[in-house]
């Protein structure tokens, strides 16, 4: 019998599949990735195919355990995070898909969040979810699937078909149809979940027309999900969290007020605030937090930013100004601090706190010296700002001043970035060594469960690498946020 010596994660991100394994130190001892095809049916539209992810999952999954050169058997548990909210819909008996998985960013409900405006379930919806009326959640993406893939209605009804996040996809795939299950902080995600009394919520699931039967059982992010059978092992998954709730995990925010910002795909504030729901009044999410058994659940503050690094992205695949995100930092330093330009980075609208479906990108502030190099730089310090719109309405929702923000997820490691976000926000920026918190937390939720680690060692296992303090002067600060505030205003289509 050989020393069980690691533990596994499995990233599942809108953009890439990766799979990072973790030593008992915390220490990443290989990572492997591959690149998600988007498909852009139509405008405002954004699919992933749920088959590629499988079947990228499981190659990543083999190629870390040769990159490390460890034997499967030496692994403990694998824990999962994912892309939230983007919906499958696969039939039971087959395990096929019938429709491309929708993915978050994906705004093709709006007409059906217009019907539950309608049918005056917008405070019903913030009491009973946490969440706002917005294409951004399941629910609306799943009628979409029923109401428009031929015979889908007929066979959910008969309870033929399954849905799922693509956590829920994973496990189906990877226990080969056995379990059909989520975590809370999935769950939380799905507008149908109705997170004060921790059930599927009929009053919406009739809105929605949803039968229960195609739903998956929830249950506690650090549990037993099912066993996945690798090299003739056979491993257990024992820990699911959505990615921002998996990062706010792994950052210690097991706690109740601690705050995270990962620099993803979007941007994601998350603040724990304790075991009552907090009911925002500034735009902003109530959402779970990672739960373990026996222990009680905690609620989360989120601000969601849909456009952060994937600005970056645009920049170098679609304008084409940059090869790699890597090189903004240079740049970014090259520029003085002389002019504000603006980009707002509404390629998919506005979330968090202004939630604008219909909003456009849009840059401004440009005279005929203005170059790539600006608008390359303007477009990194939209992280920062979008970042600073939500961290004031978390201060003015929770009621508390923020000393420290800690932060991880790619952009995080661009150092020109960290420290403008800690002058506009006026708070230390806290990056830990190892940035790839959001996978540590899928890791730790399942070697917890499996008795690897102790909750209370995370803050152990975290170490800052640096810590950014404000240098801005103040006059300066809100010279550049009076302008970017002017910019969303000319941005938006709703005022509020
Ligand atoms: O809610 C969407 C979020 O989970 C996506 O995360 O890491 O792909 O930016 P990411």
């Amino acid at each position: 019998m050989m020393e069980k010596k690691y533990v596994v994660a499995f990233d599942q991100g809108t953009t890439s599949t990766r799979t990072i394994i973790f030593n008992k130190e915390g220490e990443i001892v290989a990572v492997a990735q591959k690149e998600l095809t988007q498909h852009y049916p139509k405008s405002g539209w954004v699919e992933h195919n749920p088959e590629e992810i499988y079947q990228d999952q499981l190659y990543t999954f083999k190629e870390a355990i040769n990159k490390a050169k460890i034997n499967a058997n030496e692994i403990v548990s694998i824990g999962i995070t994912n892309q939230r909210e983007t919906t499958v819909v696969w039939d039971r008996k087959s395990g096929k898909p019938i429709y491309n998985a929708i993915v978050w960013l994906d705004k093709r409900t709006a007409s059906i969040c217009d019907d539950l405006k309608k049918q005056g379930l917008t405070n019903y919806i913030k009491e009973n979810t946490g969440l706002v009326v917005d294409p951004y959640f399941s629910g609306t993406k799943l009628k979409w699937i029923l109401d428009n893939i031929d015979d889908a209605k007929e066979k959910a009804n008969k309870g033929d078909l399954c849905f799922g996040t693509i956590d829920s996809w994973l496990i189906y795939k990877f226990t080969e149809g056995i379990k059909h299950v989520t975590d809370h902080t999935n769950a939380s995600r799905t507008l149908i979940y109705n997170i004060k009394n921790l059930e599927w919520d009929d009053t919406l699931l009739k809105a929605l027309e949803i039968p229960k039967s195609m739903l998956p059982t929830v249950q506690e992010s650090s549990s037993n999900f099912g066993t996945v059978f690798i090299d003739g092992v056979q491993i257990p998954i024992q820990g699911v969290a959505g990615d921002q709730q998996a990062a706010l995990f792994g950052q210690g925010g097991y706690k109740s007020g601690i705050a995270k910002n990962t620099y993803g795909t979007g941007c994601f504030m998350l603040l724990n605030v304790g075991k009552n729901q907090v009911i925002s009044q500034k735009g902003l999410l109530t959402t779970l937090t990672c739960s373990i058994e026996n222990e009680p659940i905690n609620y989360a503050l989120e601000g969601s930013v849909f456009v952060g690094g994937a600005s970056i992205q645009w920049l170098r695949d679609k304008i084409q100004l940059i090869k790699n995100a890597a090189e903004t930092e240079a740049i970014c330093n090259s520029i003085p601090p002389l002019k504000d330009i603006y980009v707002v980075p509404a390629f998919a609208g506005l979330g968090a706190p202004y939630w604008d479906a219909e909003a456009k990108g849009s840059i401004y502030g440009m005279t005929l010296d203005t170059g790539k190099n600006e608008i390359i730089k303007a477009t990194v310090e939209s992280l920062a700002y979008q970042t600073r719109d939500v961290l004031d309405a978390m201060i003015q929702d929770s009621g508390k001043e923020m000393i420290a923000l800690k932060v991880d997820g790619g952009a995080s490691a661009n150092n020109y970035l960290m420290q403008f976000q800690s002058d506009i926000l006026n708070v230390d920026v806290d990056r830990p060594k190892m940035i790839e918190v959001t996978a540590f937390g899928a890791a730790l939720l399942a070697g917890i469960k499996a008795g690897f680690w102790q909750k209370e060692e995370i803050d152990e296992l975290r170490n800052t690498d640096v810590l950014f303090s404000p240098k801005m002067k103040s006059k300066q600060r809100n010279k550049k946020y009076k302008g970017w505030l002017q910019a969303i205003e000319k941005t938006r289509t709703t005022k509020s």
